[in-house]
């Protein structure tokens, strides 16, 4: 039966990459290779200028009612003046949290043809996979209570809470402890234990959790030094598990051993297998419009929304070799342009990945 698709380009270079990724898709569609429908919604800004909010209703509903969303990115300095409640953000925060996909995972894969794009010693990252496990529901993105107000003393006081409950904890391990068992079976569990009190218990909650997982060599790393390893000695991670803000940080971190942050997919998945698809970067606006965004973070969360959530692992893989017959052709965007390399743009980026998998 056809999977249905809901499509949510977004602002930025969202329309650009998001608009390569599905000539990925119907290139696979049209040989029959795998059996969709795409359908189109309005988020973030773009959905603000259209009727006022970044989340209509509709596209809600109908991210609800689809197999998987892919989403471009959301935002830019056009919406930063308004309201908290009206931002693009909050369009994305909102299908996070109205499709309940507290599962966000994060692979930072170095493609070996970029070992020299990435602005450390090819040594350190030749190699690299990590997967980070980020918590995307909880945390201190949606924790109460939060807000900005005007103290007695007339001086502003502005908050927001960390919090967790022992379920969400539970959970999020869960799912790192079973894609570490299709790995390398080493988990690192990221916190702040030595400071937060709400991590003690993460860290607690995620030994308790391993219980059930004999095989699984779990560790624990205090946020500040995991950055510091992650430039350091990245290879020593296998899957890293941690908070929603720690696992924003952490990825972007991550991304840049892959080359670039236009390298880096991510899934968002709920307990029901429904997921939302999307590069960890945002909307760029430095280079919005110019057609020189790289689009493969976006190819490759295709290739993980194959996989995750239609049932399709064979014509993911293709994709992910697809990308990587591309870079051993030596094109390359600007963002992972190195000596040597054909410096193409987004759309050349596009059909070169479609050429590939054709051949
Ligand atoms: P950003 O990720 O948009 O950009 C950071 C830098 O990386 C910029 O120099 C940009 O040009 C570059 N970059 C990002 N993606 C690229 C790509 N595919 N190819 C080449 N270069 C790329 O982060 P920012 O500048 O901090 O944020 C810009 C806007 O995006 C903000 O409004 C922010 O809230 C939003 N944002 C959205 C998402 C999302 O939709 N998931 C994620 C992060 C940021
Ligand atoms: C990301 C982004 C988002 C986040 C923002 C735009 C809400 O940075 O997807 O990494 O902080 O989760
Ligand atoms: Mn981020």
């Amino acid at each position: 039966m056809s999977k249905k698709i809901l499509v949510l380009a977004g602002d930025g270079i969202g329309p650009e990459i998001v608009a390569e990724a599905i000539k990925v898709l119907d290139a696979l569609q049209a040989e029959g290779a795998i059996d969709v429908t795409m359908e189109e919604a309005l988020v973030g800004g773009a959905a603000y200028d259209d009727c006022g909010d970044p989340l209509p209703a509709a596209t809600l509903e109908a991210a609800k009612a689809s197999d998987a969303v892919l989403l471009g990115a959301v935002g830019g300095p056009k919406w930063e003046p308004l309201h908290f409640s009206k931002r693009p953000e909050r369009g994305l925060l909102g299908l996070r949290a109205g499709l309940g996909l507290f599962a966000n995972l994060r692979p930072a894969f170095l493609y070996p043809q970029l070992a020299d794009a990435s602005t450390l010693k090819p040594e350190i990252v030749s190699g690299l996979d990590v997967m980070i496990v980020r918590e995307l529901t909880g945390g201190i993105y949606f924790g109460e209570p939060r807000g900005v107000e005007t103290l007695e003393s007339g001086e502003r006081y502005g908050y927001n809470t960390l919090c967790y409950k022992e379920s969400e904890v539970k959970r999020i391990c869960r799912v790192a402890y079973d894609i570490a068992m299709k790995r390398g079976k080493r988990v690192c569990s990221v916190d702040k234990a030595n400071v937060l009190e709400v991590t003690e218990m993460w860290r607690e909650v995620a030994i308790e959790t391993a219980a059930d997982y004999p095989e699984i060599e779990l560790s624990h790393m205090y946020v500040d030094n995991a950055s510091m390893q992650l430039v350091r000695a990245p290879k020593q991670f296998d899957v890293m598990v941690t908070t929603n803000m720690f696992g924003d940080i952490l990825s972007d971190c991550a991304a840049m051993l892959t080359g670039s942050i236009g390298m880096l997919p991510s899934a968002s998945l709920n307990a029901e297998g429904q997921g939302m698809y999307e590069p960890i970067h945002g909307s760029a606006p430095d280079i919005a419009g110019r057609g020189i965004a790289n689009p493969l973070a976006t190819i490759l969360s295709v290739a993980m929304m194959l996989r995750y959530s239609l049932d399709a692992g064979e014509a993911a893989d293709r994709i992910e070799a697809a990308v990587s017959k591309v870079l051993d052709q030596g094109l390359r965007t600007g963002d992972i342009m190195s000596e040597g390399m054909r410096q193409v743009g987004t759309a050349e980026m596009g059909d070169a990945v479609v050429a590939a998998l054709r051949a």
